[in-house]
């Protein structure tokens, strides 16, 4: 239901460009093409601590427990409450309501990509994702539990015992350190898919128009975003006060020092067309709001970022042009994580896909296990099926049976996984030599249809 207004507003800039444009911009120099596209290329390797390695049997008990409501105080919030997979793990509102009714005190932050982090909440008090998952637990406001009770009824689950000895065979118990060991190892699965951009990244010099092009040219140079949004994640992973006008004093009471008042760490800006209204306290509704506050609306402070530019001067052309840059750092749907849990996700075989949607939308497949794709659609069919770095592309013939009502096989994936690594000896090799954790992680597979 929110798709509505998203889908809108990506088109609106768009149009605003054509009905403003006049000049057009100036393809940017192949220099800078060259040094942005090194700057925004993603890692090939999701990184995971040493005590606590990604694998198939902890991130599932993760994404169990995200959904879990036993965790919970009155039993009725889970982690997904508040992080919606739909909502780029972030909620649609400024500021959720809190147990006691009123609103938290800051907007509940996306998730993809937490894997990367260095420090998490907004202020960065919490130093790793382990010690984070169990603070909104405890949170009086939020979940309002008590790991103690918590751990005490997971344990008196049969089904729960198995999952965590599963998860854990060199310590096969319901314990603190197992539980955020698992809701950590799930959130560093949720990788955010390649978009657009990303092609552009690759190599790819249609993926990306004109005004996208200029956005990403504003937003390198004469609008300085870089300066904070960088890498490809796009944040430094720093704080910086960026004038606001919230009275949340952020990183300074964490640090204990004044000149760090008013700092948040810089958001990463991927999937970010999904996760409105943006900023610590969901203060500005969309994209729009965000390029006009960064032009003129800057509250001046001492404690201003040295990084901020403090007067850009951005034509209306400009601005929209910044906005259509930002939409094609986030998926044209919501994407949806591979390892959702059973809610989403379903184990192997079958996938249908109706009106162009994958039902299941993700499914885990055993390494090996075939799977079947029916479908309604007479149409050549480009799958994109994929763990970020290892996407194939698997193109079917035209059918020969037009018309044909029913959801019938058109693929199956065990045939195309051959079939693309003979075609492909680089993604073949890609797909064989791999981190552990990638081995592992190879038997989530997202689909989604391009
Ligand atoms: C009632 C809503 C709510 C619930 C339930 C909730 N969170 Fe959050 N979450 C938030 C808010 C709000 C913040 C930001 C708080 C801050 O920065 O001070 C946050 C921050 C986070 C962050 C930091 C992200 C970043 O970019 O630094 C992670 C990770 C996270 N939550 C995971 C979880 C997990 C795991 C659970 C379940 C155990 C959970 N959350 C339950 C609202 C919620
Ligand atoms: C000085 C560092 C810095 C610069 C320069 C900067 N940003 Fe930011 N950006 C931040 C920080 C920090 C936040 C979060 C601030 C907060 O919530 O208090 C943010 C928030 C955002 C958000 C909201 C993300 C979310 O999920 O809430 C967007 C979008 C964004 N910036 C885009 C831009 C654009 C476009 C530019 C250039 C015009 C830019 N930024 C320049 C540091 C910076």
């Amino acid at each position: 239901m929110r798709k509505g207004p998203h889908r809108l507003r990506r088109v609106v800039p768009a149009l605003l460009i054509a009905m403003l444009a006049g000049g057009a911009a100036d393809k940017p120099a192949p220099d800078d093409v060259k040094r942005w596209r090194q700057a925004f290329t993603r890692p090939n390797h999701v990184p995971a601590p040493a005590g606590n390695s990604t694998t198939i049997e902890k991130v599932q008990l993760g994404a169990a427990l995200f959904e879990d409501t036993r965790l919970s105080g009155s039993g009725t919030v889970s982690c997904s409450g508040c992080h919606q997979a739909e909502l780029s793990f972030s909620d649609g509102i400024d500021r959720h309501p809190g147990l006691d009714g009123e609103p938290l005190d800051r907007r509940t932050p996306p998730l993809w990509n937490m894997a990367w982090g260095l420090s998490w909440f907004w202020d960065g008090r919490s130093a790793s994702l382990e010690a984070q998952a169990a603070i909104p637990i405890e949170d009086k406001r939020e979940m309002g539990g008590d790991l103690k009770r918590a751990i005490e009824a997971l344990a008196a689950d049969p089904l729960m015992r198995e999952s965590f000895a599963a998860a854990f065979p060199e310590d096969p118990a319901v314990t603190r350190d197992n539980l955020m060991k698992a809701l950590a190892a799930f959130e560093r699965t949720l990788v955010s898919p390649q978009t657009r951009f990303d092609r552009w990244v690759k190599g790819d010099d249609e993926a990306l128009d004109q005004d996208e092009l200029a956005g990403l040219s504003l937003f390198a140079g004469k609008a300085g975003c870089v300066a904070c949004h960088q890498g490809w994640r796009f944040t430094d992973e720093a704080f910086h006060d960026i004038g606001l006008h919230s009275e949340d004093k952020g990183r300074g009471p964490i640090l204990g020092v004044k000149a760090a008042d008013h700092a948040f760490k810089t958001p990463s800006l991927c999937e970010r067309v999904w996760s409105a209204p943006y900023m610590h306290d969901g203060s500005l509704a969309a994209f729009e709001d965000v390029v006009d506050h960064y032009a003129n609306g800057i509250v001046d402070r001492p404690t201003l970022s040295a990084d901020l530019p403090r007067s850009i001067e951005l034509s209306k052309t400009e601005r929209a042009q910044l906005v259509a840059f930002l939409n094609t750092l986030s998926s044209d749907d919501p994407p949806r994580p591979a390892s959702l849990p059973p809610r989403t996700i379903t184990w192997g075989a079958t996938v249908s896909q109706k009106d162009r949607r994958f039902s299941p939308g993700a499914i885990l497949l055993k390494a090996g296990e075939a799977l079947r794709i029916l479908n309604d659609d007479t149409r050549t069919h480009n799958v994109r099926v994929g763990w970020p770095e290892h996407e194939l592309q698997l193109r079917r013939p035209e059918s020969r049976r037009h018309g044909d009502p029913r959801l019938r096989p058109v693929g199956s994936l065990r045939h195309h996984l051959r079939h693309s690594s003979r075609d492909a000896p680089e993604r073949g090799r890609d797909l064989s030599h791999q981190s552990p954790e990638h081995r592992a992680l190879r038997n989530l597979i997202p689909f989604w249809l391009i």
